[in-house]
């Protein structure tokens, strides 16, 4: 009787040692005389758990981890293929409160299914939102994405409906869907995960996507350092063709639709949608200035669509279960669920879907466990290299766009980046100035000079040099930075900087600059 092994494939997984760990069961099956099947899935998310086996028992699928190639003889003496006792036994995958805790609506087959089968994927519920947006009137599918509350998860929040509905009602006969995949964001992975580990999910959302708003093109485009997740993608497409689920007449419909991959040399500006887009037409990738909208002289100079990995992998269930499903879960207007990744100096790192509307505390020290160090966490930087820092006292806002909009801070790409007590603060707002002006596009002057003179002012505020006059010199360059920069790139790079001499005025020693106090 043959047993199945699941092992991840996922980037993560692999750098912890999975391909060895699979190569090890497959051998050691062998020289038992075993039957093993072992299906390489994507990551569950729960990354100190990696590499996470899971065995397919008659009581469900038992999880072991973190295992190691030199584990595998002594899980198959432990008879593990049944779900024996063992030091790395986790017990049944349900039963880990990390996993069970999680509202997974966009991530729920990640480390489950085999990314690369579509009877796998159609096993766990996929293609049934196209299976219901084909008999839809396109303006009817736009509708039901607009009602479902769903807003950009890449980092503006603009509600994809209405973007959707821009392009729907554009003139012009070739429109184009582009997927943003760059992921630039420090501490983000939620896309890569995705894409690694349900690729059809999200090809299955670039498709209702185009037959929407009338693209018969989807571009993926992804940054080369993610080769797992060009390589899973490449993979997918292929299947997806030859199954009649991209081409010409997708699914026996009238519709066509079919998506090509484009990978960007991996600068952070070419996130930035019309940078992004210029990088995908060839060019140098630089911002573009708007108007016009992407969404009416996009790519090509065509009526585009330009939604993260994660928008458009949450329409596919927005779909299947209907707007209002999706609607109902989630926090003010923040609805539906958001894939939070924990990162830095916190001890259980990896991605939790859920609701929006947790605290900020109770992600961090619940969910995320403090910090890995054990030491007091200090500050918390939501949404990437552009977020404030937050403090513990602001341990009680809730994960919602507009709650921490309101305490200047943004949720971003859901990245939440976990410093313990030993962070220099002064050092992670020079960091963010010197990040600033190495990933600048140049376009425009507060931007491309003013982060390289923002570098120079905080050495000296912190050297003790003229410091009130500094402090004042960085507090006026920080207004025109902000309100004077073409993008969010130089606009948002304020935020990180402020908040540290708000919150943690002691690193620059001395008390906070007024403007940014609260
Ligand atoms: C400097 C900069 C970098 C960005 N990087 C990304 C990125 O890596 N991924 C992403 O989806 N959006 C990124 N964005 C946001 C995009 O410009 C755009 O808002 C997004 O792709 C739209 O998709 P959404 O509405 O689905 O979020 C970035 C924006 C800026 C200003
Ligand atoms: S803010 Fe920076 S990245 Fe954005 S357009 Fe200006 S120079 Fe380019």
């Amino acid at each position: 009787m043959s047993v199945t092994v699941y092992i991840p494939r996922e980037a993560t997984a692999l750098s912890l040692g999975a391909q060895s760990v699979a190569r090890a069961v497959t051998e050691e099956a062998a020289r038992r005389s075993l039957t093993v099947r072992v299906v390489r899935t994507g990551s569950r998310g729960a990354f100190w758990l990696e590499p996470l086996l899971e065995v397919q028992t008659a009581a469900g699928r038992i999880a072991y981890g973190p295992v190691q190639a030199t584990d595998v003889p002594g899980l198959f003496g432990a008879d593990f293929l049944a779900g024996g006792q063992h030091s790395l036994r986790l017990g049944p995958i349900e039963s880990i409160p990390y996993l069970n805790n999680q509202e997974r609506l966009t991530c729920g087959r990640l480390g489950v299914i085999d990314p690369l089968s579509l009877d796998d994927y159609r096993a766990h519920g996929g293609y049934e939102g196209l299976k219901a947006a084909l008999p839809m009137e396109p303006a009817a599918i736009v509708k039901a994405v607009t009602d479902s509350g769903l807003r950009g998860r890449g980092g503006a929040a603009f509600p994809t409906g209405i973007k959707w509905k821009t392009v729907h009602d554009a003139p012009g006969s070739q429109k184009y869907i582009v997927c943003n995949a760059d992921e630039g964001d420090s501490g983000t992975f939620s896309d890569r995960l995705l894409m690694e580990g349900d690729p059809f999910c999200l090809i299955e959302g670039m498709t209702i996507a185009g037959i929407a708003v009338g693209a018969t093109k989807g571009f993926l485009y992804i940054r080369s350092e993610y080769p797992h997740a060009i390589e899973v993608f490449g993979r997918a497409l292929k299947i997806a063709r030859d199954e009649n689920m991209l081409g010409s007449g997708v699914a026996g419909s009238a519709y066509d639709f079919d998506i090509e991959i484009r990978v960007g040399a991996g600068a952070y500006v070419c996130g930035e949608e019309t940078a992004l887009l210029d990088s995908l037409e060839g060019k140098r990738g630089q911002v573009r200035a708007k108007p016009p909208l992407p969404a009416h002289n996009g790519a090509f100079g065509q009526p585009t669509v330009v939604n993260n990995v994660i928008s458009l992998a949450s329409v596919p269930v927005i779909l299947a279960d209907g707007a209002d499903a999706y609607r109902d879960v989630g926090f003010g207007r923040s609805r539906g669920t958001m894939p939070i990744q924990l990162a830095g100096n916190v001890k259980y790192r990896g991605l939790f879907e859920t609701g929006f509307g947790l605290t900020l505390g109770e992600i961090v020290d619940d969910i995320g466990g403090g910090t890995a160090s054990g030491r007091p966490v200090r500050a918390v930087q939501v949404g990437g290299p552009l977020g404030a820092y937050f403090p513990r006292s602001y341990f009680d806002t809730p994960f919602d766009y507009e709650a921490f909009a309101a305490k200047n801070g943004l949720i971003g790409h859901a990245g939440v980046t976990v410093f313990d007590d030993t962070v220099d603060m002064a050092r992670m707002a020079r960091f963010a100035m010197e990040f600033c002006s190495i990933e600048s596009c140049g376009k425009c002057t507060p931007c491309r000079i003013g982060s390289t003179r923002g570098v120079e002012v905080i050495d000296k505020i912190v050297r003790g040099e003229r410091r009130a006059e500094n402090l004042k010199l960085l507090e006026e360059l920080c207004e025109t930075m902000r309100f004077g920069s073409l993008c969010a790139l130089g606009g948002f790079v304020p935020f990180p900087v402020t908040s540290a001499l708000t919150h943690f005025p002691e690193d620059f020693g001395g008390a906070p600059i007024a403007a940014a106090a609260e």
